[in-house]
This record gives structure tokens, C-alpha cells and sequence, in this order.
């Protein structure tokens, strides 16, 4: 079960992610998805939160989005939207804080910086965008060459989210070392 200090810590990474969305999202030729600022929510709530937490937020994030809240940078809403373009991608975000707060545990305490920046890499940009591609064919039937190719628009951004969110993490950390996954 949670502490009451972590209802409050996952209340905040969930305002963070809102706040994220506020930042338009950027079309791109090819796909039907944005680019978009509130990946970086993701990539931060992951490295900071780790599996448990992590999926909290991620979870009560996406609640809000089946209930029909317009908090996708996107402001789509409603279940609909997982079986959308943008489903695969969406569903790389649940999977980010597990992977990585299950892959950062086994790394253990004495893991480098830049360790931990691979592995959110690998699992924040590389896995997610793999899955986004993956729907699009199977969701939406576009050539598999023809989605990863496209999905490929977002490595460059999500790599430069994921080298902000390390930076951002480390000091944190350092200011907030009771945040550590728990
Ligand atoms: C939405 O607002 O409807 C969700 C958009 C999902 C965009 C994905 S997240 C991973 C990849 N990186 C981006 O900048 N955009 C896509």
C-alpha cells in the first residue's frame, strides 16, 4: 500500500503531467501522431518513481483520460482514444515505469548516471516508439516499414526528453534524496 506522503508525491507527478499537456503538440508528416512535451512527465515520473509509483500515476493519469478529461497534450479523450493512432504509443507509457523501476532495481544502488540514461532511453524512446509503430499496424493496418520508419521522426526528441529528464532527475535527488523509489 501506499504512505500518505506518496498519495501526495503521485498527485504531484500527475499535475506535472497536465502541465505538460499544456505545451502544444507538434504535428509531423506521415503519422498521425504529435510530438509532444508530456513524454518528458513519463520519462521523469519513471526515473524518479520507479514501478510502483510510477504505474500510479501513469494509471490515474490515463483514468482521467477514459473519464473524458481533456488532458492529453493531443485533447483527445475518452476510452476510444488508446484504440486511436496514438494508442501504442500511450500504451509505452504504461509499460515505461515497470520496465524501467523493475530494470533500475536490478542494476542496483551503485548504478552510474548514465546507466540509468540508457536504460530510460531503451525503455522511455526506443520501446515506446516501437509499440507506437507496432499498433499502427496492427490498430490501424499501415505497413509495418511504413509505421517504424515514420515512428522513427520521434527518436531524436524523445532521446533529447530522456537526456533533460536524467539531468533534471539527478538534481532532484540530490535536493530530495526521501524520493528515491520506494
Ligand atoms: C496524445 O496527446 O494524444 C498522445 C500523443 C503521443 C505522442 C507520442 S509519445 C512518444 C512519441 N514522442 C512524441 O513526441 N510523440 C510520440
Amino acid at each position: 500500500m501506499f504512505k500518505r506522503h506518496d498519495a501526495a508525491i503521485i498527485a504531484l507527478f500527475v499535475a506535472l503531467l497536465i502541465a505538460l499537456g499544456f505545451i502544444p503538440p507538434l504535428p509531423v508528416p506521415f503519422i498521425p501522431v504529435p510530438i509532444v512535451m508530456q513524454n518528458l512527465g513519463v520519462l521523469l515520473t519513471a526515473i524518479l518513481l520507479g514501478s510502483k509509483r510510477g504505474s500510479a500515476v501513469i494509471g490515474l493519469f490515463f483514468l482521467l483520460v477514459i473519464l473524458g478529461l481533456p488532458v492529453l497534450s493531443s485533447r483527445t479523450a475518452g476510452p476510444a482514444v488508446f484504440l486511436g493512432a496514438s494508442g501504442g504509443f500511450l500504451t509505452g507509457w504504461v509499460v515505461t515505469p515497470v520496465l524501467y523501476g523493475t530494470a533500475d532495481r536490478l542494476l542496483g544502488n551503485h548504478a552510474h548516471w548514465w546507466q540509468r540514461g540508457i536504460l530510460l532511453w531503451l525503455v522511455g524512446a526506443v520501446i515506446v516508439d516501437f509499440l507506437g509503430a507496432l499498433w499502427l499496424t496492427v490498430g490501424l493496418h499501415m505497413p509495418f516499414a511504413s509505421a517504424l520508419t515514420a515512428s522513427l521522426i520521434f527518436i531524436p526528441g524523445d532521446s533529447l526528453k530522456t537526456g533533460l529528464a536524467v539531468l533534471v532527475a539527478q538534481r532532484i535527488q540530490a535536493a530530495v534524496p526521501q524520493l528515491k523509489q520506494g
